[in-house]
């Protein structure tokens, strides 16, 4: 069928966030352990199927797709899978981006440019480079850097998403929204989800937004803008630096009630919810002798499974509220 992606709470999904790779060059401490395991590659949709399924959605009235992971860029060959999408930009698709560590960045900006990516979102912590090795596990923030400005100098902007750690990055923020807006960037803060086991307990470092925007709002003036980028982020426009900075409050502020997206994993299962369970299971579909009807029933399925909102919890000691690592669902 070619019908619009319309859940049961009459939400339009027009938002595909699609893993290519679990799998990741760093090890952030809010999100994986040390020692993670990664999916085995013999279950790992092949790039072709990941661009049959990503036009199956296209076809289905999806507007957006951000490839994630894990790490996208660390998956072989993935600027193929770009290229080929790109070509649906004005096509079906509005906006193809992703969302990276930018350890890779400098490799690929100017091929991810020339297929077509306009906007891409960086994850970065920290501009301490102690501080960067200890959050990451991995000593990468220079590559990182220049990953960035190779994004900018290809034409791309740059959007840094920055995880905030009470006691790691917190007093760091002022200085980095500063660095972001100074650098043309706008920058979003994110609260830490309870999303899958991780060595120590997370919850340590929670910091909920409300207070981040309080100290803000402090120290300078804040208004509350009506730009919206897709995503569940709420801005606010800084007339000191000049810039934007978004705010995306899982736990402190839930935005479920408009909610436009799902996720599909690398091995093609379809997440309705970054928090729940519910699930739909894409690569079975695409394998099968009616792959066409399969997907179409598929897709229908997810649309009534999706739930009303994620059902977040952080607290100390508690177990994740969601078994699954934010690596495997995609973000
Ligand atoms: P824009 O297109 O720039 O709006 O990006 P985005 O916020 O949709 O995507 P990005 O990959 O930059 O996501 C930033 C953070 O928001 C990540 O930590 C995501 O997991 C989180 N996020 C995105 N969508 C949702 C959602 O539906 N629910 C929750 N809880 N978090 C989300
Ligand atoms: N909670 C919040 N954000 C997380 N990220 C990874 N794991 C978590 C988590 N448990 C962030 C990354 C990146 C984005 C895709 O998700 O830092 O910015
Ligand atoms: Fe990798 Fe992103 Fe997880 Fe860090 S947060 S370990 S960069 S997937």
């Amino acid at each position: 069928s070619c019908s619009p992606l319309v859940d049961a709470f009459n939400r339009r999904i027009t938002y595909l966030r699609l893993s290519v790779t679990d799998r990741c060059d760093l090890r952030c401490s809010y999100c994986m352990p040390e020692r993670m395991e990664f999916l085995p590659r013999k279950d790992v949709l092949s790039l072709e199927e990941l661009h049959r399924l990503a036009i199956a959605f296209i076809d289905r009235g999806i507007r957006k797709i951000r490839l994630t992971g894990g790490e996208p860029l660390v998956r072989r060959d993935v600027i193929e899978l770009v290229q080929a999408l790109g070509r649906r930009i004005g096509d079906g698709l509005d906006e193809l981006t992703l969302t990276t560590n930018g350890t890779r960045l400098a490799e690929f900006a100017d091929d991810l440019a020339a297929a077509g990516v306009r906007r891409i979102n960086v994850s970065l912590d920290t501009l301490n480079p102690g501080l960067f090795t200890h959050l990451s596990r991995r000593d990468r923030l220079a590559q990182v850097l220049e990953g960035i400005a190779a994004a900018s100098q290809a034409g791309i902007a740059v959007k840094i998403n920055t995880v905030a750690l009470k006691n790691l990055n917190q007093e760091e923020i002022p200085a980095l929204v500063e660095w972001a807006h100074r650098h043309g960037h706008e920058m979003t803060l994110i609260e830490v989800m309870p999303l899958g086991e991780v060595d120590g307990d997370r919850t340590d470092h929670y910091l909920p937004l409300t207070a981040i925007r309080d100290a803000l709002d402090a120290r300078w003036t804040l208004t509350d803008s009506p730009h919206r980028s897709g995503g569940p982020a709420r801005f606010v426009d800084i007339a000191e630096t000049g810039g934007r900075l978004g705010f995306i409050t899982p736990l402190t502020n839930n935005f479920c009630a408009g909610c436009n997206r799902i996720r599909v994993t690398a091995t093609g299962q379809l997440y309705a919810c970054l928090g729940g369970a519910e699930q739909v299971d894409l690569r079975a579909a695409l394998r099968s002798d009616a792959p066409d009807q399969m997907l179409a029933e598929a897709l229908d399925e997810a649309m009534r499974i999706k739930p009303e909102r994620h059902h977040f919890e952080i607290a100390e000691g508690a177990a994740p509220t969601q078994p699954r690592h934010m690596s495997l669902t995609g973000g």
